[in-house]
């Protein structure tokens, strides 16, 4: 009956508004086999505080057997009356072990430290298999960079030719910050894997139950030291979400790159038929809507950690009923990062680059002009004097609508004695990718470093 968790105090039952606006099973029902888990672990410190005899332990992880089958076959789910997840499955649990049983289970712990427990078990999961998925968009990249050791682009700053990198450097700058996203995920385990079971309500038990032995036998490393941050706090959640929306906004920023790249005007890059979409109406058209959706999908990550800090913030301790509005933005972050991922992978690993497009237009823009400052620096010319001499070859090159290299051995000398015919050797794309040797720099020596590491980081992660 609905009375069931509280009736020794109330006279009526609740009214159906409050009903509907209370349950949550309709999102937290996925929490189910970590709820069971913690039964159980919980039963066996029942046990060993002396509060379940050998054979009432028996029965009780018995029942919870038949219980975890039945939810997983579906033969039990939650009922419209069942507040929770927790309501539900110990509804479920007396009526496979019997009211006298059954009833004991509850003793020495809350759904406040229940919840806060499962919470932080199924993350630390879902952080694991986001992590991997994470490391799948790593390896196409690092694939690409690989199969692209010297293929050159332009660079840009503000959108505008800069200088010309490598594709492969290009490329691995969408890497890194994904490793360091799944580093992230490595690093808030950290936090995540202490358990809040024990906590009770707010206060802790009175009954000698261990929160050492629950929380070793859930997986944790230990157990809370403060029983109302155990079940107030959830920042361990929010940083959760923030992982989850910085991830999106890194493949966010890659997936803008590729929209761009598959511009005409571009022509950077082609996607594959499988990883892009027509036009209902326009037969010619092949749209990035990966790409694009990845873009969209970032803002409704930012949405769910945005939304959850808002609950968050001014929250009095300890357990607010508030708090159960945790769970559908991270769910949300879950599973909107489980289906982008491997639609951002795949259309990674199927990009074709156009690499011969991409190096026509790599010294266009005058890109090269910072290497004949930066020759005329190596020549012992004070960097404000050379960064002038190269603003003039641009400014002569743009009179005569022609590109640096066009410039004759007389023009140069004419801009500048220091400009001798040498500095030819900068002027071309390969020349200036080698030049930048130094650690992280866009030289192919130093890239095909770069990539060993990324591959080692992808492996050990
Ligand atoms: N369903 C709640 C949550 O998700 C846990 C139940 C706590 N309810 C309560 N009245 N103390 O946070």
């Amino acid at each position: 009956d609905r009375l069931s968790l509280w009736g020794g105090r109330f006279s009526g039952g609740p009214a159906d508004a409050l009903t509907e606006l209370s349950r949550s099973t309709h999102f937290d029902w996925r929490l189910a086999p970590q709820d069971i888990a913690g039964s159980r672990a919980h039963a066996r410190v029942l046990h060993s505080a002396g509060l379940l005899e050998k054979d009432e332990l028996a029965g009780m992880l018995d029942a919870l057997d038949r219980l975890e089958a039945d939810v997983a076959s579906g033969a039990f789910a939650a009922a419209p009356e069942d507040e929770d997840v927790h309501t539900a499955l110990e509804r479920g649990l007396i009526e496979r072990a019997g009211p006298e049983l059954g009833g004991k289970l509850r003793a020495g712990r809350s759904r406040n430290d229940q919840i806060a427990t499962e919470v932080r078990m199924y993350l630390r999961a879902a952080a694991g298999m986001l992590a991997g998925k994470i490391l799948d968009v790593v390896d196409a990249l690092v694939g690409q960079a690989a199969a692209h050791p010297t293929a050159i682009m332009p660079g840009r700053t503000h959108l505008q030719h800069a200088q010309p990198v490598l594709l492969a450097h290009h490329l691995l700058a969408h890497a890194w910050p994904l490793l360091r996203d799944v580093q992230r995920f490595r690093d808030w385990d950290a936090r995540a894997g202490i358990s809040p079971y024990g906590s009770g309500a707010l206060a802790g038990s009175s009954l000698g139950l261990d929160p050492d032995a629950v929380a070793a036998d859930l997986g944790f490393d230990a157990a809370v030291e403060n029983s109302i941050d155990g079940t107030a706090s959830r920042d361990v959640v929010a940083e959760f979400a923030f992982v989850c929306a910085m991830t999106g906004v890194d493949l966010s920023r890659l997936s803008e790159d590729v929209v761009i790249w598959a511009t005409k005007e571009f022509g950077f890059a082609g996607l594959d038929d499988a990883y892009s979409t027509g036009s209902s109406i326009m037969p010619q058209k092949k749209n990035p809507d990966v790409a694009e959706l990845a873009r969209g999908k970032s803002g409704r990550l930012i949405g769910d950690l945005a939304g959850l800090l808002a609950t968050l913030k001014g929250l009095p301790l300890a357990y607010n009923r508030d708090l159960q509005e945790d769970k559908e933005p991270v769910f949300d972050a879950v599973d909107t990062l489980e289906v982008l991922l491997p639609a951002v992978s795949g259309m990674v690993a199927t990009l074709r680059f156009d690499t011969e497009r991409m190096s026509t237009l790599a010294p266009q823009g005058f890109s090269l002009a910072t290497d004949i400052a930066e020759w005329l620096v190596r020549r012992g010319v004070p960097f404000r004097a050379a960064h002038e001499v190269a603003g003039a070859c641009v400014r002569r090159c743009e009179e005569e609508g022609k590109d640096l290299p066009d410039l004759t051995d007389a023009e140069l000398a004419q801009i500048s004695d220091h400009l001798t015919p040498a500095v030819r050797d900068v002027l071309t794309i390969e020349g200036s990718v080698a030049s930048r040797d130094g650690r992280g720099g866009t030289a192919p020596v130093r890239v095909s470093e770069q990539l060993a590491r990324a591959q080692e980081q992808s492996g050990a992660l």
